[in-house]
């Protein structure tokens, strides 16, 4: 079997071929000075295809877990001092490449990053790995953290949350109807016994989602389990924090490039790549003002999407949203 494909649990990367073109510019312009950051490296699948199809650039990649950092540097091998492994979470990007002694972050403390790419959320090895607690169907221990090392449980959260705080975050990060139902479910279920195991969550799921919604709004565990995961990860304050930072990072002509898989996320990045490439000049001034003027450009209208035909062979591609820019200005050598 093809060595790609199997690492990634059977799927080629998320439309690959897309994210490769929004990069391939950026790629192109800052030649073997090129460094680009893969943000949520993963089982490493995204940054291989672009080592491959980039032969001059440098990749980046960064991972908050551990396990996968390490296999996915063990798959990318090959490509020897061409890919350089970080592990933290993604918004560590300012602090590594203000610091790190390292010829490629050297580089981009000279000429800015030709690229940094983001493919959200967990990956299909992590949900894979039972005993990680990220999927409902199978009863594990809930733990959902992307980080084992350190930080809270979704069994934390579950356990010592006031009702309000379950409820809000039930509402805003998993979009659940019921979120004050489940939270008073979960109160007074905790009080006999803390959670500690999936399926007594999934089962209280069972009992408080009216059967009438399961049949339109697909399993009852799935937005608690997002929210639960998104919470415990601390994903959106991560987000938030990082699209700024890359906004600064990048040189003259560099590209973002952001897969979502959640409306929250998407909206995220989409309300601020707005304010990237709005212009700042008062409305009626007949020309921009030099230092008002827009400091990126959007590289796609409104957020693409996979093509029917990869929806069928990968579900997780159903979901994605896919928004860049480019970072405008003087050209990466000055000229
Ligand atoms: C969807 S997977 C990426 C898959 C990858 N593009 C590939 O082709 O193999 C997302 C990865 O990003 C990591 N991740 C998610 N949020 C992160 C964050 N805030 N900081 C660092 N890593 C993060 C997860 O641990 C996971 O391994």
């Amino acid at each position: 079997m093809d060595f790609g494909i199997d690492a990634n649990h059977g799927h080629v990367p998320v439309m690959r071929d897309r994210m490769r073109d929004l990069l391939r510019p950026a790629a192109e312009k800052f030649g073997d000075g090129a460094v680009i950051v893969d943000g949520t490296l993963g089982a490493g699948g995204h940054t291989e295809y672009f080592l491959n199809e980039f032969p001059l650039a440098t990749f980046i990649g960064i991972d908050r877990d551990a396990a996968a950092l390490d296999q996915a540097t063990r798959r990318l091998e090959e490509f020897g001092d061409r890919f350089v492994p970080v592990q933290g979470r993604f918004d560590c990007l300012a602090d590594e490449l203000k610091s790190r002694a390292h010829p490629a972050f050297e580089r981009v403390r000279e000429t800015g990053l030709a690229g940094a790419f983001f493919d959200l959320g967990v990956s299909s090895m992590q949900l894979d790995q039972e005993e990680r607690g990220f999927a409902y169907r199978v009863d594990a221990p809930l733990d959902m953290r992307m980080d084992p090392s350190g930080g809270m449980t979704a069994a934390d959260v579950l356990n010592t949350y006031s009702h309000g705080d379950l409820a809000r975050v039930l509402k805003t990060y998993g979009d659940e109807r019921f979120a004050g139902k489940i939270a008073s479910a979960v109160v007074s279920e905790r009080e006999k016994e803390p959670f500690d195991r999936s399926g007594r969550l999934v089962d209280l799921l069972y009992s408080v989602i009216p059967a009438a919604t399961r049949r339109t709004g697909g399993h009852p565990a799935k937005r608690t389990f997002q929210a639960l995961r998104v919470e415990v990860n601390r994903e959106l304050e991560a987000l938030a924090n990082v699209i700024p930072m890359v906004a600064d990072a990048l040189g003259p002509g560099g590209r973002a490039v952001f897969m979502s898989y959640q409306s929250h996320e998407d909206k995220l990045v989409k309300r601020t790549f707005a304010e990237l490439t709005e212009s700042k000049t008062p409305p009626g001034l007949p020309t921009e003002l030099p230092d008002m003027a827009p400091k990126f450009r959007l590289l796609t209208r409104g957020a693409e999407q996979a093509s029917e035909a990869e929806i069928e062979l990968n579900r997780r591609a159903a979901s994605v949203r896919v928004r860049a820019v480019e970072k405008l200005g003087e050209e990466p050598d000055g000229s």
